[in-house]
Formats: structure tokens, C-alpha cells, sequence
């Protein structure tokens, strides 16, 4: 039957499912398996959490590497998870069906410059109002109590960024500790609106303690060397599930040539402590892995989910998925010559990474094939 589809839609290449602009595509996807799993000693946990990365290789630098082959992708992919207790393990994997997965566009990116004057004006939004703050979609961004934030992929897994985690050398100071806060509900949003009784609500969270954390070996040092910044993500699982409803995970080739491209994301700006900001704007480039934007963001926010917005296919209702997520405000090398340029840079969930995430998440590879 698949096949049947495919044959007669030859421009959707290794897509499903073929309607249009405005609907979820949906993919296969490769197989992202465990090989085997070792334990290691336990780290140091002595990381201090950094506001800002430096020296990053962006997409313009990625452009001169070499595309990496399975055997790369396989060590990239295979992650530590550390676990409440403070032990650790490393476990490999293995990525199959990966050659339908090559057709994703190696040459997504194009060159349009960003729009200085846009970055420049803050366009964030406080959702302080309790009544939309504890509410979807803004209620699946939770804060990480490394200072970042996180957004809710399933009952009790949280996506966020790697740095939140782990330096890249190990893991930060207040990861044996790991905990999750979303906001506490029930808020009553007092009739009285009026400017004078503006006095911000008292940020309150429901923490919840972190079980274990997984993070890609693409992330440390020495290992994917110019791609670490493609792995900047990891996913944590609660000891126990906020009653809170998470957001799906979504795949998408390009947001740029989507008719109204523009990505989302809440998260907790350091600026505005407590909470919860809101913001929009358009992509300004995009690779395979990453998406820069000049969506206006503090620390704080990094680790945030990036969410767009589509049809289901055959549904008139809109749905909103994970595309990426934050990373934060980076100085990215663009020519190799050690001219650093500002970025907002965000990791973007590609057909791999949404294998991976999807085995982390379900703990079954045979779950994760379509997304
Ligand atoms: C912990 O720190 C010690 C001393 O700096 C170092 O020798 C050791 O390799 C570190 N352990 C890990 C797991 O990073
Ligand atoms: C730590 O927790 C992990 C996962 O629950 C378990 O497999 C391991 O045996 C524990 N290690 C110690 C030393 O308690
Ligand atoms: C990359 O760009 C070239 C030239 O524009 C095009 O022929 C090729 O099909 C593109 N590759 C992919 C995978 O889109």
C-alpha cells in the first residue's frame, strides 16, 4: 500500500504521507538501537553552568566539514545517562535505514542575511497571567534548576539543551540534584487587571526530581569536534509526571519555505525571573541540524522547546510539534577565520535526532518509525 503511495507521488521522496504545505509531513524513520551498555565511574559533577558558548561552529563553518559517515553518526548518537544515584553508563547504539535518511537536504541553507533592526527591538512576551501560563501550549515549558529551561515531550521526559547539563568536559555542578519545575496551576488570576495592582505574581513551581538524564556523545568534547553544537540536547526523565500535557515531537525539512515559517518558544528568562516568556519570528537560515533566528532571548531560556504550527493530515485542526530546540545566544565562527558573529541558535530535530529522542523517550525503537 505504502508503496502504492509512493509511486504516486514521486516529489515526496521518503515522506509518508504527501498533502501540502500546511500539514504535518509525516516520515520513516531510521532505527536508532541500543548496542550495548557499560557502566563508567561516576563524574565529578564540577561544571559551572555557562551563560553563553563561544567559538561555536556554525552552520556557515559546518558548510567546509566533511557530512559524517554512519560509523561517526553511531558514536554521536550513543549517549551517557546519569542517574539520580550519581553513577553513570555509556551506552552505544547502532542506526539503521539511514540511506532514505541522506535525502535529507544536505543544502537546506540558504544565504539571506538576518534583519538587524528585528533583533534589536525586544519582542518577548511576559505571560504572567496564570490563566494562560498554566495553560497548553505554555504549560509544557518547565524550568531546569540548572537555570535553563525544558519543555515537557512526554508524560514525564523533558527535552532541553546538553550545555544545561554537561560542559562538554562534565556534567554541571547541581546535576546530582537535577530538578524540574512547572508551574504550579490553579492560579487565581484576580479580577482586578488594573495597572495598579501590577505587583508580579509570586513565581511558585512544583519541583520535581530528575530520575536520569541522557545526553549524545556528539555533545562532548573531542568527540563530533565541529558539530558539538548539533547535539546540544538531552532529555531528562522525572521520577514522577507533572499532570501537565506535553507536546508531541515533529519533523519538518525546511521552516523556511513553510508560507508562515516562524518558530515559538517559552521558556524563563534570567531578565524576567519567574516567568514565563513567550516568543515568535522567522528563521533566518537553516542547515540540516541547526536554525539561527534573532528571536529575541536572555540565558535562562535556553534549552526551551521550538514548536511550530500545522495541520494534521486529513484534519482541519492545527497541531503544534517540537521542530528544535533553544540553544541560546552563541558567537559562531563564520569563515574559520576566528571572526565571531551573534547568533540565536537553535538545534533542530532531524529524522535521526527524532529517532534517538523517540528510543529515549518510549525505550522502544520499534515505537519510534514514523514521525
Ligand atoms: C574527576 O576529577 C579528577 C581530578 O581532577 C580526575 O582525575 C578524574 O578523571 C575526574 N573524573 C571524571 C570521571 O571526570
Ligand atoms: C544507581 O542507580 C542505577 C539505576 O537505578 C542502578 O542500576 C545502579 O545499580 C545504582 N548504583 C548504585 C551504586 O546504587
Ligand atoms: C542541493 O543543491 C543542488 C544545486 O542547487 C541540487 O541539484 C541538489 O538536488 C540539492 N540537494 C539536495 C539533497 O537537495
Amino acid at each position: 500500500m505504502i508503496l502504492i503511495i509512493w509511486t504516486m507521488l514521486p516529489p515526496c521522496g521518503w515522506k509518508l504521507s504527501c498533502v501540502d504545505e500546511y500539514t504535518w509531513p509525516q516520515w520513516k524513520v531510521p532505527l536508532v538501537r541500543k548496542r550495548r551498555t557499560v557502566p563508567l565511574s561516576s563524574p565529578n559533577f564540577s561544571a559551572n553552568p555557562q551563560p553563553e558558548l563561544s567559538g561555536t561552529c556554525g552552520i556557515e563553518c559546518q558548510r567546509r566539514l566533511p557530512s559524517p559517515s554512519l560509523d561517526d553518526l553511531e558514536q554521536f548518537l550513543s549517549y551517557e545517562t546519569v542517574y539520580e544515584n550519581g553513577t553513570r553508563t555509556y551506552t552505544s547504539v547502532s542506526v539503521q535505514g539511514l540511506n532514505e535518511v541522506n535525502t535529507w537536504s544536505r543544502n537546506a541553507s540558504t544565504s539571506s542575511r538576518h534583519k538587524r533592526e528585528v533583533y534589536g527591538t525586544d519582542t518577548r512576551f511576559t505571560i504572567a497571567d496564570k490563566q494562560y501560563s498554566t495553560k497548553y501550549p505554555f504549560s509544557t515549558s518547565v524550568k531546569i534548576s540548572t537555570g535553563c529551561s525544558g519543555v515537557l515531550v512526554s508524560p514525564k521526559h523533558v527535552l532541553t539543551a546538553a550545555h544545561c547539563i554537561h560542559d562538554g568536559k562534565d556534567y554541571l555542578d547541581g546535576v546530582q540534584k537535577l530538578r524540574v519545575g512547572d508551574r504550579k496551576g490553579k492560579g487565581k488570576s484576580r479580577k482586578s487587571r488594573s495597572r495598579r495592582s501590577a505587583e508580579p505574581e509570586k513565581p511558585s513551581f512544583r519541583w520535581t526530581r530528575v530520575k536520569q538524564t541522557q545526553v549524545p556523545k556528539g555533545w562532548f568534547k573531542g568527540v563530533s569536534d565541529g558539530m558539538a553544537v548539533d547535539y546540544d540536547y538531552a532529555v531528562l526523565e522525572l521520577k514522577k509526571a507533572p499532570k501537565v500535557k506535553h507536546m508531541d515531537l515533529g519533523v519538518i525539512p525546511s521552516v523556511k519555505k513553510l508560507p508562515a515559517g516562524r518558530i515559538h518558544f517559552s521558556g524563563f528568562d534570567d531578565d524576567r525571573p519567574g516567568n514565563l516568556v513567550y516568543r515568535f519570528c522567522s528563521v533566518s537560515e537553516e542547515s540540516n541540524d541547526l536554525l539561527y533566528q534573532y528571536c529575541d532571548a536572555k540565558p535562562g531560556s535556553s534549552g526551551s522547546g521550538v514548536y511550530i504550527r500545522l495541520k494534521e493530515p486529513g484534519k482541519k485542526k492545527w497541531k503544534r510539534k517540537i521542530i528544535g530546540v533553544f540553544s541560546g545566544h552563541q558567537w559562531v565562527d563564520v569563515n574559520g577565520d576566528g571572526m565571531q558573529q551573534d547568533y540565536n541558535v537553535a538545534v533542530r530535530i532531524t529524522p535521526l535526532k527524532y529517532a534517538q529522542i523517540c528510543y529515549w523517550v518510549h525505550g522502544d525503537s520499534s515505537e519510534c518509525q514514523v514521525a
